[in-house]
């Protein structure tokens, strides 16, 4: 880079160490307040700036992808997923787009698992179930109490065979469940590991005992698992989001948890959160968690990490190595 720091809007309080980076780094504008900038308050900021690093909770559709000023050359999102960002414009307009992938795919796989098996095991009513001594209450330990469904053996099914699909896998073969997956293509042999491959959505969810979200949020996969989509799985099968919450129909899944039709559910990713649909507070069977995929302090770090990698890349007149647009 050159002697003169190039300006950098933060458009959120990011990790300390990765702060520290950007604050040695680039002449810095950051959003101290921490509060969800919309895309007006972005475009406000950036009159002065070279590019900005921002989170998923700002949305930079074209109006405001156009609506930024000319000085702003690239936006370097801190998150894997990308949906917030209209490439299409940005390309258009020639602004530099860079996301985070590969570093938060392990703990997002984590996070899979401990839904999976915080659903499968009912551990929202065993955790209530000794709050206020009603354990107690019942006289504690009974052969027949909060029995849940063992994962050993049974179907899991594996929406999106990406990094994040493939990590999972990895951890529930361990656990002796049996994979398959649907995903855009069939992968490669030594990425499938043994896995069925489902050439439909639909095919996948006939055999999904247990269903795990891992495709991306296109108008495609937009409630793709909707009242039709439960209906085919097998009855009482488990679903698991850690993707987007879009691609889940609140309504199917939520009716389809009331009626037992499904098991159970665990979702750490919502439509509309942080304003999620309040059933999910009280239906006992949904194990719900507030986006904490990636949330591990290596995780963080590694994903800010990444996207200043991306910035000092661009600035350095190099390809920043997770271009977008
Ligand atoms: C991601 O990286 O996409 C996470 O879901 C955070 O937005």
């Amino acid at each position: 880079m050159s002697d003169t720091k190039a300006r950098l809007l933060v458009a959120r309080k990011f990790p300390a160490d990765v702060m520290a980076r950007a604050l040695a780094d680039y002449d810095c504008i950051v959003n101290e307040a921490d509060d969800n900038w919309t895309g007006a308050d972005v475009i406000a900021r950036a009159g002065d700036v070279d590019a900005i690093l921002t989170s998923a909770r700002t949305k930079y559709p074209a109006e405001v992808i156009n609506g930024l000023p000319a000085n702003v050359r690239m936006l370097a999102t801190f998150s894997v997923g990308y949906e917030h960002i209209d490439l299409e414009a940005a390309k258009a307009r020639g602004l530099v787009v860079s996301n985070t992938p590969d570093v938060l795919t392990e703990a997002v796989a984590d996070v899979t698992i401990l839904l999976l098996l915080a659903a499968s095991r009912r551990a929202r009513e065993g955790f209530e179930m000794l709050a206020g001594d009603k354990w107690l209450a019942v006289g504690g330990w009974k052969p027949t109490q909060n029995l849940g469904t063992g994962a050993q053996g049974k179907v899991l099914g594996i929406l999106g065979m990406g990094r994040i699909g493939r990590a999972a896998a990895v951890r529930a073969r361990a656990m002796g469940m049996e994979i398959h997956y649907h995903n855009r293509s069939r992968l490669a042999p030594d990425l499938e590991q043994g896995a069925v491959y489902h050439d439909t959505p639909q095919s996948l969810l006939k055999v999904s005992q247990f269903l795990s979200i891992h495709c991306e949020s296109t108008p495609e996969t937009h409630h793709l698992i909707n009242a039709e989509g439960i209906a085919l799985m097998p009855e009482g099968a488990i679903v698991v989001n850690t993707a987007r919450g879009d691609i889940i129909d609140d309504d199917a899944l939520i009716a389809a948890l009331e009626t037992g039709r499904l098991a159970a559910a665990g979702l750490d990713v919502f439509n509309g959160e942080p304003e999620i649909d309040k059933r999910y507070y009280t239906l006992k069977n949904a194990f719900i968690l507030p986006h904490i995929g990636s949330a591990t302090v290596e995780t963080r770090n590694a994903m800010g990490f990444r996207a200043l990698d991306n910035l000092d890349a661009f600035f350095k007149g190099e390809e920043p190595v997770d271009r977008l647009a």
